[in-house]
């Protein structure tokens, strides 16, 4: 069973456990408990090997097509952490035996996967086991494995098969073609591999050490290769009450990484042993010190702290923040997030919107360092984003619904059986989810704002502006009968509406997209800058301006009813029948509705797979009035089943801003169920990232009131009952703060004293305040926070 809470005080609030083992839900715990880096992903399947187990390993960025039927994924790569026990001859597997004790925990402070028990074997002779694990933090290349292994009844014969091994497939999918086996030194082992298509150069590279009772020995393992293969086999007898130990450090390096690029496959080889025996000096204790450390550093700097009636809270704000670190390519700007990180097969390791609209609000307002990374992606992809636009007969970028290395549609066309039709079901999000390229342009611009950073924009953020812009203008429809620009035959960010016509969201997005272009140019030619010059040498801006200034006078845009303030979704969802939903709103596993009705079917319900409009009411605060976002806040909500787990963090975020904080609250709690929570099959495939920067943009965009509009900051704070208080670390232009909120008052405090010169100016509750010394404090007692 999933556990909450730690052994002892100080872990409280840092750890989730499994408390007993069930094969039934290795893939939960594998995902949960996954380890990583941002450069690599390791998820969490155990040393031993389980039928149903997903053994893997990734290395961000390094995506393969494996035929030309396929779409390109990130490929599972070698295996460096099972391990073939044998105690007195016989496998160690906990379906056999009996286990007396068992407990493995993550510990987020220190992203150590931890796995103690007690096992009886089936003679009857008693073992105690240990396994530890971490992906470094210090050195991203590097894994460090620790198993310990005590007899306790009698002496015992143990073994154990330590391997690299590239038999692993992406569910049956082959990506590499075997490369060299080596052993060197008699401990250490190399394997190498070559990704079928992008011709990738992985090289695994493994390195062990033998201990008995703490003192090293020095052994003579049995090297043996198999295909794709390489192992290292320790054998000892060891006394009762002895234990065995054997650390594994283990290195993953890939012709991709920017620090080798100019090596041949040979030479990657030799500086990844050379690398990993340099990481050896430190051993394993030494190396996972300097993990633990980093990990420390970061949470000094990150943490978000809360006083909560229910200490699940900060444990899922814990866990989520734990989660962004893993699932962050951090280390290099042509990657981004995929959908389910680097923690699963799910979705093949593509990006979506998740990133510019739930994960890059995290790392703006957090690590803004990081923030810039994420935009300059889709500069990288910008060329594959103006492919795309001519493949389908448009001017300008049009960015991919699933987004990799090039910036080219990876969308694949085929999806499982409609249960209703019996046939696979056609994915249109490809070809017609088009309202991406809208949030790619402003995931640039709400990184400027929040960060003043004018290099970026002059380098890349305008160029993607202009792009984008002329996309939409290209893309927009003339309707004669109503004399405006329509976009018809698209579908909304509620998947359930293909091909409708008028998604509110969609026209917004693309009329705020083209005119805020026309600001930038406009501001950019009357100051001549010299990227002006740049940049209409290169696309031509003059002449784009005037198209766009026309056409987006004259978009469609839906406005919210005079009477109900209700905005139609699209044209037709209000004119749709309305049926009782409450089977599918108390459903147990998401997408139930889909075993009643084919895709088809739903086109015809008033019902809605994640929330639609209000995620434009969320990036458009200021273009829409309070009593309209409740108005349709309760409108849709009865209507949505939350079958994307993008729905209920921004249900939450929105229930906020109208001042709904129990509403609120009870969405922000079921968004921190979704992976952490406990059903038990929610993650098999990965973690929802975007549900992830979800539960952050809940807690600190939501309930810590932080937004900004046009370059200036705003807070209004608004806790939930169950909270105390609530404090968390907020960068804004170049300034790094802590704001602490209680019931009574609010806290705003710079970190950096040195910059104490620069007043930062802000609202709360719609008041202006300047920060000028080191500390604002203001009172929220009696005051308005309408
Ligand atoms: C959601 C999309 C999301 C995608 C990847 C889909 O189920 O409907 O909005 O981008 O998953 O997370």
């Amino acid at each position: 069973m999933i556990a909450y809470t730690g052994l002892n005080e100080q872990s409280h609030g840092w750890v989730v456990a499994e408390s007993a083992f069930d094969a039934r839900y290795l893939a939960k715990y594998e995902t949960i408990f996954c380890q990583g880096n941002g450069y690599m992903g390791l998820r969490a399947a155990h040393e031993e090997s389980y039928p149903g187990e997903r053994r893997n390993l990734f290395v961000a960025g390094t995506y393969n097509r494996f035929g030309v039927q396929e779409v390109t994924e990130l490929p599972n790569a070698a295996d460096m952490i099972q391990l073939d026990i044998r105690l007195n001859g016989r496998p160690f597997h906990l379906e056999k035996g009996k286990l007396l004790q068992y407990r493995r925990e993550l510990d987020l402070r220190k992203g150590e996967l931890k796995r103690e028990m007690l096992w009886e074997d089936e003679q009857g002779e008693w073992f105690k086991l240990s396994f530890r694990r971490f992906v470094s933090l210090y050195d991203r290349h590097l894994i460090g494995q620790r198993v310990e292994i005590t007899p306790l009844k009698h002496d015992a014969d143990i073994s154990i098969r330590s391997s690299i091994n590239g038999q692993l497939t992406n569910s049956g999918a082959q990506h590499f073609i075997e490369g060299d086996r080596r052993v060197f030194d008699k401990e250490l082992i190399q394997y190498t591999a070559t990704t079928t298509e992008t011709g990738i150069v992985f090289v695994h590279t493994l390195a062990h050490q033998l201990l008995e009772n703490g003192v090293r020995i020095e052994a003579a393992p049995a090297p043996s290769m198999e295909r794709r293969k390489v192992s290292l086999t320790y054998k000892r007898k060891v006394a009762a009450g002895k234990t065995l130990t054997l650390d594994k450090l283990a290195s993953m390096h890939t012709s991709l990484d920017l620090e080798w690029e100019s090596l041949d496959a040979l030479h990657l080889q030799q500086a990844a042993r050379h690398h990993l025996r340099k990481a050896e000096e430190l051993g394993y204790c030494g190396q996972f010190r300097k993990h633990e450390e980093a990990w420390q550093a970061f949470w000094n700097e990150s943490s978000i702290e809360m006083d909560s009636q229910d200490a699940f809270d900060q444990l899922a704000i814990r866990f989520a923040q734990y989660h962004l670190v893993l699932m962050t390519p951090a280390h290099d700007s042509r990657f981004s997030v995929g959908a389910k990180g680097l923690t699963g097969e799910g979705y093949k390791g593509h990006v979506f919107w998740d990133t510019e609209v739930f994960i890059l609000p995290y790392f703006l307002y957090t690590h803004p360092e990081i923030a810039r990374n994420l935009v300059t992606y889709r500069y990288h992809t910008l060329n594959g984003a103006r492919s795309k636009a001519r493949d389908n007969g448009y001017e300008g970028a049009m960015y991919p619904w699933e987004s990799a290395l090039t910036g080219e549609e990876e969308t694949p066309e085929w999806g499982p059986v409609d249960i209703v039709t019996g046939t696979p079901t056609y994915i249109w999000t490809g070809k017609i989810e088009q309202h991406i390229t809208a949030d790619v342009a402003y995931g640039v611009w709400h990184y400027y704002q929040a960060t003043s950073d004018q290099a970026y924009m002059d380098q890349y953020g305008y160029e993607i502006l202009f792009e984008t812009a002329t996309f939409w203008a290209s893309r927009l429809e003339w309707n004669d009968e109503k004399g405006q620009y329509h976009i018809t035959d698209v579908i909304g960010p509620d998947e359930y509406k293909e091909h409708v016509a008028n998604n509110a969201f969609t026209n917004y997005m693309a009329y705020w997209n083209i005119t805020k272009a026309m600001a930038c140019m406009k501001q950019l030619r009357e100051a001549d800058s010299q990227v002006y010059q740049r940049l209409n040498e290169k696309l031509g801006l003059a002449e784009r301006l005037k198209v766009w200034e026309e056409k987006s006078a004259l978009i469609y845009l839906p406005k919210p009813d005079e009477t109900t303030k209700i905005i139609p979704q699209d044209d037709t969802y209000l004119m749709k029948q309305v049926i009782d939903l409450s089977k599918y709103r108390n459903q147990e596993q998401v997408a139930s509705i889909l075993n009643d009705y084919s895709m088809t079917q739903l086109s015809d319900i008033q019902v809605s797979k994640q929330a639609d409009i209000l995620v434009l009411f969320y990036l458009l605060e200021d273009w829409f009035t309070k009593e309209t976002k409740a108005a349709n806040w309760h409108y849709y909500e009865p209507k949505t089943l939350h079958d994307s787990s993008l729905s209920l963090s921004t249900h939450s975020m929105l229930a906020s801003d109208v001042a709904e904080s129990e509403l609120a609250y009870e969405m922000f709690q079921k968004a921190c169920q979704i992976d952490l929570g406990t059903n038990m099959h929610s993650s098999d495939e990965g973690i929802h990232t975007a549900s992830i920067g979800g539960i952050w943009k809940a807690a600190v965009m939501g309930f810590g009131g932080v937004r900004s509009w046009e370059g200036a900051l705003r807070l209004n704070p608004r806790l939930p009952e169950a909270w105390e208080r609530l404090s968390y670390p907020l960068a804004w232009q170049g300034e790094r703060l802590r704001v602490t909120i209680t019931k009574q008052e609010m806290k705003i405090e710079r970190l950096n004293p040195d910059s104490v010169q620069k007043p930062i100016r802000m609202t709360i509750h719609g008041k202006a305040y300047e920060l000028v010394d080191q500390m604002l404090s203001i009172s929220l007692e009696g005051g308005d926070l309408a």
